[in-house]
């Protein structure tokens, strides 16, 4: 009698023992380990959120940069020469907004042309302009000058 009470004991704790081993520790690849593989799939996740956001602020920083370069002026609403675009545009937009360097937009060809002349011959002083205006002849300066005064037409007939 003792015996069967010692057998059935016996086979009772190792009946629980192959049941703890079935369950599994986190090294066994267990309940425990999905648990941590859980976790560390959640982690995985989380990054890619985190990346994804990254991307986002990025484009959005990008957009902004985008924005502000149109607002200097490194975008035109209208068409212009590429002489224009890149002897005069730095300095008083793409457009003849203006920027560091007056409004041009809206003034006349003849005007224009009457102001460049001064700057060139040296009636009117500035640094900035003469220097820049020395390396262009005439002809050059009368082509910009019709070319300016047409902005206002050609912003017109984008309205
Ligand atoms: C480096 C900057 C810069 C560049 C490039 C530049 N300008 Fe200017 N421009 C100025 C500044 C600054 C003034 C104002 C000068 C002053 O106070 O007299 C000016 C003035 C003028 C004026 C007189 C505007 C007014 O209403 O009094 C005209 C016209 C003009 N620029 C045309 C041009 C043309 C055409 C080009 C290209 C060939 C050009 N500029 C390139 C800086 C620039």
């Amino acid at each position: 009698m003792k015996n069967i009470i010692v057998g059935i004991l016996t086979a009772g704790i190792i009946a629980l023992m192959v049941m703890t081993a079935m369950r599994g520790h986190a090294w066994q690849g267990g309940e425990a380990g999905h648990i941590i593989e859980n976790i560390g799939n959640k982690t995985n996740a989380s990054a890619n959120n985190e990346q994804a956001k990254a991307e986002d602020d990025r484009k959005i920083e990008q957009d902004k940069l985008k924005a502000l370069r149109d607002k200097a002026g490194n975008v035109g609403k209208f068409k212009v020469s590429d002489d224009f675009k890149q002897k005069c545009a730095s300095c008083h937009g793409m457009n003849g907004e203006g920027i560091i360097g007056p409004k041009l937009i809206g003034q006349s060809s003849d005007v224009i042309y009457k102001k460049l002349m001064d700057y060139k011959s040296g009636r009117k002083e500035n640094l900035v302009m003469k220097g820049l205006l020395l390396s262009l002849d005439k002809d050059k300066l009368k082509e910009l000058s019709i070319e300016i005064g047409e902005f206002e037409q050609r912003a017109k007939a984008l309205k």
